[in-house]
C-alpha cells in the first residue's frame, strides 16, 4: 500500500529554475532540485514536459537555479509557481542577469545562484530530470536562510501544483462541506473568505477562475 503521508515527511527547499536568452526567457518555481555530485558540481532538476521552461533548457542546454529565501515574497512564487511564461512574460520587471551561456538568472528574492550546462537529461514520464554541471556560482546574501518546501506550506498556505512532482492529489472526504464561509482551491491552496472579498463563494460567475492558479470554480471546496 502507498500512504501519501509518507511523502509529506520528505523535505525539500524551494528554487526558481531558469532558461532561454534575453529576448525568450522564462522560469518556473520547483522543489525538486538538488546536488547530484560534487566532482563535477552537478545539480538536477525535474521539470515537468508541459512547463514552457521545460522546453527552453531543451532547446537551449542551459538553465540556472536561483535559491530562494525563507521570508521570499508571496508574489514571486505566485508568478513563477501557478502561472505560465506561455501566458505571461514573468522576466519581465524582475531583477535578472545573464550568465556566460546568456541564460537568465532571476535575482529577486535569491540568496544564491548556479548557472548550469546540461550534460544528461533522463525520460521520467511525466517529467524529464535535466542533470546540469554547474559553470558558474554566486553567493548574494549571507546572512538569510534558504526556505524549505514545509516552510513555504505552512506560512503561505499554499500546496504545489499538479506539475510538481511531489503534488498529492487529497482524496475526497466523506464529510465534505457543500457550503460555508471559507472555500480552498484543491489545486494551490488559496483560500477565498466570503467576508473578506464581499461577494459570497456561491454567488460568483461559473467562469470565474482562482486568482493565484487559475483553476476553475469546481477546485474549490467548503471548508
Ligand atoms: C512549491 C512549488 C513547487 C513546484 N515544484 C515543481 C517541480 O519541482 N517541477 C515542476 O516541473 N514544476 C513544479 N512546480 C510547478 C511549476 O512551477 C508551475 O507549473 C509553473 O507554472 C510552470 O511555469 P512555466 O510553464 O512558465 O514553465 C512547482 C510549483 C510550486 C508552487
Amino acid at each position: 500500500m502507498i500512504d501519501t503521508e509518507a511523502f509529506k515527511r520528505m523535505s525539500y527547499g524551494l528554487y526558481v529554475v531558469c532558461s532561454g536568452n534575453q529576448k525568450n526567457g522564462n522560469g518556473y518555481i520547483s522543489n525538486s532540485v538538488f546536488q547530484v555530485t560534487a566532482r563535477p558540481a552537478q545539480i538536477a532538476a525535474c521539470c515537468h514536459k508541459d512547463n514552457h521552461t521545460t522546453g527552453i533548457i531543451e532547446k537551449t542546454g542551459s538553465f540556472s537555479i536561483s535559491v530562494l529565501h525563507n521570508e521570499a515574497k508571496t508574489s514571486v512564487i505566485d508568478k513563477f509557481g501557478y502561472q505560465s511564461g506561455a501566458d505571461i512574460d514573468k522576466l519581465k520587471e524582475m531583477n535578472v542577469e545573464y550568465g556566460g551561456t546568456g541564460v537568465p538568472i532571476l535575482l529577486n528574492e535569491a540568496i544564491a545562484w548556479m548557472e548550469c550546462k546540461v550534460v544528461k537529461t533522463v525520460d521520467a514520464g511525466t517529467h524529464l530530470i535535466f542533470i546540469g554541471e554547474v559553470l558558474q556560482t554566486e553567493l548574494l546574501d549571507e546572512t538569510k536562510p534558504a526556505m524549505t518546501y514545509a516552510e513555504f506550506k505552512e506560512k503561505k498556505q499554499r500546496t504545489a501544483p499538479s506539475n510538481a512532482p511531489t503534488h498529492i492529489d487529497e482524496p475526497e472526504s466523506s464529510d465534505t462541506k457543500k457550503t460555508g464561509d471559507k472555500y480552498e482551491c484543491q489545486q494551490c491552496g488559496f483560500v477565498y473568505e466570503n467576508e473578506k472579498e464581499g461577494t459570497p463563494f456561491e454567488e460568483l460567475p461559473d467562469d470565474w477562475k482562482c486568482p493565484v492558479c487559475g483553476a476553475p470554480k469546481s477546485k474549490f471546496k467548503a471548508i
